[in-house]
């Protein structure tokens, strides 16, 4: 019965691993060239309605990883302190501290900068915004691919 729930929840796990990660990716190195490319000035609409699309799957993926990260760690016995001791300890409590920046970067995009950019009249500004907006999209990629490289390390104990 054990194995059956690991098994079930990696499945989770996992999925939601390559909703998330595999949309990013996607979304900044095949979506944004492309429109860029193919619809110049009008890209920007295209692209809005790609995040309409795109956010309440990620948000779905961060709450099924949070969730099957829990029952992961509590099927393992390591809901205790122990999950957090010696070099893997160090790796999951990373992977835990990179994967709250993510999430935290990915609601301050959706709930405060997509506002403020839809709100700000003047072009320097919007722009400004827009940038800052699409760096830190570029920050996730990079912490999900160390999460990623933590999570692999984590699974060697
Ligand atoms: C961006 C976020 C995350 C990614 C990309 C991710 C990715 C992964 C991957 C690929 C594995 C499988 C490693 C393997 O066993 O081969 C894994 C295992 C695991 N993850 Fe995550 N994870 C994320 C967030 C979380 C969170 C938030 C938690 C806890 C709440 C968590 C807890 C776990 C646990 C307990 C395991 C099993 C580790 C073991 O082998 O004992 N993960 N994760």
């Amino acid at each position: 019965m054990k194995e059956l729930l690991w098994v079930a929840f990696m499945w989770f796990h996992l999925t939601a691993t390559i909703i998330w990660l595999g949309g990013i990716i996607f979304i900044l190195l095949v979506a944004i060239p492309a429109a860029k490319q193919m619809l110049r000035g009008e890209a920007g609409g295209l692209m809005g309605e790609v995040t309409r699309r795109f956010t309440p799957m990620a948000n779905l993926s961060i709450l099924f990883l949070i969730l099957s990260g829990i029952f992961l760690m509590a099927i393992n016995g390591n809901i205790s302190g122990e999950v957090l001791k010696g070099g893997h300890g160090t790796a999951m409590l990373l992977k835990l501290l990179l994967f709250m920046l993510m999430a935290g970067v990915h609601f301050f995009r959706g709930k405060v900068l997509a506002p403020r950019i839809a709100k700000t009249q003047s072009d320097g500004e919007k722009s400004r915004l827009q940038k800052l907006s699409l760096n830190l999209v570029w920050l996730n990629l990079g912490s999900g691919l160390v999460v990623l490289l933590l999570s692999a390390f984590v699974a060697t104990r």
